[in-house]
């Protein structure tokens, strides 16, 4: 992957998020009224975020000797929540006790989330911040959260992400990628009738073949295994989450 593409989908998905569509990912992140499609993206989103908070939750959660979970399961994980738009996970977690640094490209989402969040999250807490996901700046953390924020990527872009987050990452990572499958291929073809300006930055479908033989080929994942693997399709929405754990 060359810098200057990579760069230049960034690019393209920051004004996407923080112009075109801000509106509309706020409103779709909120309680308000949607669409009878957009309800069905809801549900989806909302039944991903459950599964990826429930897989931390098993992996790194911590019960009390007599086998009762903490009131805080995830207290003192830390976790870098990849590209967390309004930031409906970065609080699902904190709530459970997560230290979470979330950040984003796009700073009006930042705020959005920064205006959303619950005063008080103690003993989780949440720092939000733009920028970007990869900047190594933002340290190293137990577990990382890619929630549909590697999907907009090329395979390889999001491949390359994947191992540059692993040196930063201590124990796990869940990513999502939108699978490869004939319904959604059509789909995308249909979209593509419709005018430019209509179209959000196009997902980018990834075949788990192709994911699962990258992952095992990556030098930088050599001590990283795949865990599980599950699919969310609710209506108009469809993705697939992968655990990789530090072997
Ligand atoms: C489909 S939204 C998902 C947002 C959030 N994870 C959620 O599920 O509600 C994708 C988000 O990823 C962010 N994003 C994409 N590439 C990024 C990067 N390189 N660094 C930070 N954020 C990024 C976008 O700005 C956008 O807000």
């Amino acid at each position: 992957m060359s810098d200057h593409s990579y760069f230049q989908r960034r690019s393209q998905i920051e004004s996407y998020f923080d112009r075109t569509a801000a509106e509309a990912w706020e409103r779709l992140t909120s309680d308000a009224p949607v669409s009878g499609v957009r309800a069905t993206v809801r549900a989806g989103r909302q039944a991903m975020r459950e599964l990826m908070a429930g897989w931390l939750f098993d992996r790194l959660g911590r019960q009390e000797p007599n086998g009762q979970w903490r009131t805080h399961p995830l207290e003192a994980i830390t976790v870098l929540d990849a590209g967390c738009g309004t930031g409906l996970l970065a609080v699902d977690l904190a709530r459970q006790g997560a230290q979470v640094l979330a950040t984003d490209l796009s700073p009006k989402l930042i705020a959005v989330a920064q205006r959303r969040c619950p005063h008080d999250l103690s003993p989780g807490s949440i720092c939000f911040e733009a920028g970007d996901m990869l900047d190594p700046r933002l340290g190293r953390f137990d577990a990382l959260m890619a929630m549909d924020s590697l999907i907009h990527y090329a395979p390889e872009q999001a491949m390359a992400a994947i191992s540059a987050f692993a040196p930063r990452i201590r124990r796990s990572m869940i990513v999502t990628f939108v699978p490869r499958t004939p319904l959604l291929m059509a789909m995308m073809a249909v979209g593509r009738l419709f005018p430019r300006s209509d179209r959000s930055p196009a997902v980018v479908p990834m075949s788990e073949s192709w994911l699962r033989q990258a992952i095992e080929q990556a030098p930088a994942l050599q001590d990283w295994k795949i865990g599980r693997v599950q699919r969310i399709s609710k209506g108009f929405y469809t993705s697939t989450a992968l655990e990789l754990i530090r072997s």
